[in-house]
């Protein structure tokens, strides 16, 4: 018997460029290779009828840092993965969304967000979310700011979760690949009391078979939500 039901999942996809240089491939081969991952587990989350949806950590605000032709090949894949996977976003009844400030992104890119959200917006099965140019601060400083706008006066904990661009709800489980331990600008309001799971798997080679045993795990964790059980 399980104790928990996993209904949203959230992943921070990392371990791409440590996959490559490992076999003496360019980072960008790890985000190709990543990007497959993308679908695999993808495919999976929606193939569960309990997971509603997954949210993957793709390119945060401080990505930006890496260098120029690294972020240009993200971008470029983005467009690409999107452009590719909306085959597999209709077989699978499968709805995508994009969380963070995409407004930075160039004029066609944001076309493709667009138009793939609009394609698949009525998709039930699982909702994809991939959070890009995202981070958790600025997430919470922009619902802040918009609250305000709207005249509140007083701001209270549901005001924040409503304003948040991701359709709140809170994270069950996030897990980290590549053996890092850390959250670095995830959905920092979100996860206040999500179970984590970190993996010392690299991205590229995290597999369905590893999230099965994963969810396994969390299902026979004792949540307690600062209650006694
Ligand atoms: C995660 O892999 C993908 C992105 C952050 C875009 P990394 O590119 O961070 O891989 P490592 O951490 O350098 O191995
Ligand atoms: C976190 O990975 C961001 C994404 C997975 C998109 P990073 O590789 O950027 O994180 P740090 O710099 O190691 O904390
Ligand atoms: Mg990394």
């Amino acid at each position: 018997m399980s104790k928990n039901t996993m209904k949203h999942l959230a992943i921070i996809m990392d371990g791409n460029g440590r996959w490559a240089t490992k076999r003496g491939l360019s980072r960008t081969k790890g985000h190709e290779a990543g990007a497959e991952t993308i679908r695999d587990i993808t495919t999976y989350c929606a193939a569960n009828p309990n997971i509603q949806t997954a949210t993957f950590y793709a390119f945060s605000t401080e990505n930006w840092k890496r260098p120029k032709l690294e972020v240009e090949f993200l971008m470029k894949l983005l467009d690409r993965y999107l452009q590719k996977e909306l085959e597999t976003y209709q077989r699978h009844n499968i709805r995508f969304l994009a969380i963070g400030d995409t407004e930075a992104f160039s004029a066609p890119l944001r076309k493709r967000i667009r138009l793939t959200q609009e394609l698949t917006q009525n998709n039930t099965n699982l909702t994809q979310i991939l959070a890009l140019n995202y981070g958790g601060r600025a997430e919470i400083t922009s619902a802040v700011n918009r609250l305000i706008k709207e005249g509140k006066q007083h701001i209270s904990e549901e005001d924040i979760s409503g304003a948040l661009q991701t359709p709140y709800s809170d994270i069950d489980l996030l897990i980290r690949t590549s053996g890092e331990e850390r959250i670095s600008n995830f959905l920092l309001w979100q996860i206040s009391y999500s179970e984590l799971y970190f993996t010392p798997t690299l991205w590229p080679d995290f597999t369905s078979k590893e999230l099965a045993e994963i969810i396994k795990n969390f299902e026979q964790r004792t949540r307690r939500f600062g209650g006694v059980k």
